[in-house]
């Protein structure tokens, strides 16, 4: 792995990193961790969640975490409450949590459509909500939203969620004219193709590995890691004028 900056604006800040527990949130915690801010997490797999909180605290970090499952509004802002109680007012929010479950159009039921939405788009608006009064308390603050560029390639069986992500640049440069005023800035970072746990098994598969790099100016798998350090630095006062925007992450797409 390359060499790592250092942002010094981050220590001592609280961030709350939704789906903390694994893949990209996980490696979010982990490195704004690494630059002394303190993480709450937020993740339905509490074990998960605990176990980032514990490595974090290990390391001598300072870490929080909480159980919830997003898509639960009430359950989600009271889980927020409780990690601002812990770790003070909250100045940076990563909202990551989602689920890119593959779905058939055909047969996809109203429920379905309202679940995806839950899973991945709702909550992003109900978690901002919660920590614009810390924020604004605060002089300011940053709010990324994970996106996604599944839809921009309109990948297949992924309708439902391919919407949801593509309505989170939408969000993005809605609310960051809101809450420009108040010195808030949300940033969209909408990752490739990114090999998290629940992936890796896929970076011992030549065929994955060639259609993947074949299809990135880029010839390196992104990993979780290389998606946190970008978080990093819009989230550090070097990214002061950086607002509203969808940064897209993924080794530099061709189109073949
Ligand atoms: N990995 C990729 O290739 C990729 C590409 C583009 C966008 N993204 C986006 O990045 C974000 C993170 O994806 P990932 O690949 O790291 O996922 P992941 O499945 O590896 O981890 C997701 C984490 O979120 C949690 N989570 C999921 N649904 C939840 C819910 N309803 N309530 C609470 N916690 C929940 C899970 O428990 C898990 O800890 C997602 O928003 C995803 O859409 C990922």
């Amino acid at each position: 792995m390359s060499r790592e900056n250092s942002y010094h604006s981050l220590a001592g800040k609280p961030v709350i990193v939704t789906g903390g527990a694994a893949g990209i949130g996980k490696a979010m915690a982990l490195a704004f961790a690494r630059h002394g801010a303190h993480v709450g997490i937020v993740d339905r797999d509490s074990k998960g969640a605990d176990a980032v909180r514990d490595a974090i605290l290990a390391a001598g970090g300072t870490a929080a975490a909480a159980s919830s499952d997003v898509a639960d509004i009430p359950a989600l802002t009271a889980a927020i409450a409780a990690l601002r109680q812990q770790l003070g007012r909250i100045q940076i929010l990563i909202n990551n949590a989602g689920h890119d479950e593959r779905h058939d159009f055909e047969t996809m039921t109203p429920d379905y459509w309202d679940d995806r939405m839950a899973v991945n788009l709702r909550h992003l608006a109900f978690a901002a909500q919660a920590v614009t009064p810390d924020m604004k308390q605060s002089g300011g603050g940053t709010i990324i939203n994970l996106g996604s560029t599944s839809w921009m390639q309109g990948a297949a069986g992924l309708i439902a969620y391919g919407t949801a992500k593509a309505a989170i640049g939408g969000f993005t440069q809605c609310l960051s004219r809101d809450l420009g005023p108040h010195g808030i800035r949300v940033m969209c970072i909408a990752p490739g193709r990114t090999l998290t746990e629940r992936s890796q098994a896929l970076a011992n598969d030549p065929a994955y590995v060639s259609e993947t790099l074949g299809r990135q100016a880029v010839q390196q798998l992104v990993t979780p890691d290389d998606i946190a350090r970008l978080a990093l630095w819009l989230a550090s006062d070097d990214a002061r004028i950086m607002s509203g925007q969808t940064i897209i992450a993924d080794g530099g797409h061709i189109q073949r």
